[in-house]
């Protein structure tokens, strides 16, 4: 396979989404009261409980066997698997498709902000072992992505907060008319956000080049507060990415002026403005990420991890950093 494949679809509403006879829907258990009518158009589904738990090889052994009854007799290129929910849905259900028969179809319908922009594109699928994030997993792209306007436009207004880290950071790597627009209503930005995630992906869709490697930008911060703090992901990496940006003006990465337009911009966007100030006492709540910092998957030699650096919106550069200089910077950051 050399190419990521995944055609975008937006819809208005969930029963346009097309379904056949070897469909099986992997859905969010919440969905159950709030989508029935929808759910009762699929003969062969079932609920799972989101969360980190969910991405386990306990989950695989637990739902395989109700798959191989409801798939049973027919040909594989016949079966699709169709995750109804937020990441961690979308995640389990793509290692399943993945692995099972050796790859069966996989569609997504993002039901979060965050799987909505991020989780659903890109084909990484993944597993936690031993409580490590994300420590298996495949690429494998989705056929479709649906993303339906009814179940976007009902969303609370803190999940799109939660994404928000993932929308700051989109629009640092990305600049241009994405970052101008960045704190705008989120349905509408939200193509942009996708197509943006899509062109880096192509450049570079199994990480081979380290191309595609720019998007974990704030996330070696964003994944310790994660596993340690249990922040949500976006959260998370919104505090890693104001990390990011304080380090790439130190590193004189980022001029004085670019970081202040920046800071304004942050601070007119209500989704933001309220947490910009927590980075110092969310940094102050982990003493030592030394554990966390070696097991990220972007180390790329022994005790060096790849790092994203801003230097404008739209211009960013990469750069191998020693685990004990980014131990400094944290202990720099909690202090100012
Ligand atoms: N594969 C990738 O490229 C990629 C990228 C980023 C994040 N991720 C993964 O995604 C996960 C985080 O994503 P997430 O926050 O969407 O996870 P999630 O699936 O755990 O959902 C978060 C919460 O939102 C609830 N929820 C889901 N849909 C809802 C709706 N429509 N209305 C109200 N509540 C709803 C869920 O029940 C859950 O409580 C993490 O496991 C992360 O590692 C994967
Ligand atoms: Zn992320």
């Amino acid at each position: 396979m050399e190419t990521l494949e995944t055609e975008v679809i937006f819809l208005k509403r969930l029963e346009k989404i097309p379904i056949t006879k070897g469909s099986f829907l992997f859905y969010d258990s919440i969905f159950e009261k709030k989508y029935p009518k929808f759910l009762k158009t699929f003969p062969n589904k079932i609920a799972l409980k989101s969360g980190e738990k969910l991405k386990s090889l306990e989950s695989i052994r637990d739902v395989l066997p109700l798959a191989l009854k409801a798939t049973g007799g027919l040909p594989c290129a016949e079966i699709t698997f169709l995750s109804f929910g937020g990441g961690s849905v979308g995640d389990f259900v793509g290692f399943l498709a993945s692995i099972y028969k050796r790859g069966v179809g996989l569609v997504h319908i993002p039901s979060t902000a965050l799987a909505a922009m991020d989780s659903s594109h890109g084909g990484k699928t993944a597993l936690n072992f031993l409580d490590i994030k994300n420590q298996l997993g495949t690429f494998y792209p989705a056929k479709h992505v649906f993303i339906v306007a009814e179940v976007i436009d009902q969303l609370p207004s803190s999940n799109i907060q939660e994404a928000w880290g993932e929308v700051l950071k989109m629009g640092l790597i990305s600049g241009g008319s994405l970052w101008k627009k960045i704190d705008q209503n989120f349905w509408l930005v939200l193509p942009d956000l996708v197509s943006a995630k899509m062109r880096i992906v192509a450049k570079d869709p199994f990480e081979k080049k380290g191309l595609r490697r720019v998007l974990n930008l704030g996330h070696s911060v964003g994944h310790v507060l994660e596993s340690r703090l249990s922040l949500p992901h976006g959260k998370a990496v919104f505090f890693g990415v104001l990390f990011a940006l304080d380090w790439s003006l130190k590193k004189k990465y980022l001029s004085q002026i670019e970081y202040e337009k920046i800071k304004i911009l942050i601070l007119a966007a209500p989704q933001m403005s309220q947490a910009f100030h927590q980075k110092r006492t969310f940094l102050n709540l982990v003493s030592n990420p030394h554990f966390e910092l070696l097991q990220d998957k972007k180390l790329v030699s022994p005790h060096k991890i790849e790092e994203t650096f801003i230097l404008k919106p739209g211009k960013v550069v990469r750069e191998k950093i020693s685990i004990q200089m980014f131990k400094n910077e944290w202990k720099r950051q909690a202090c100012v």
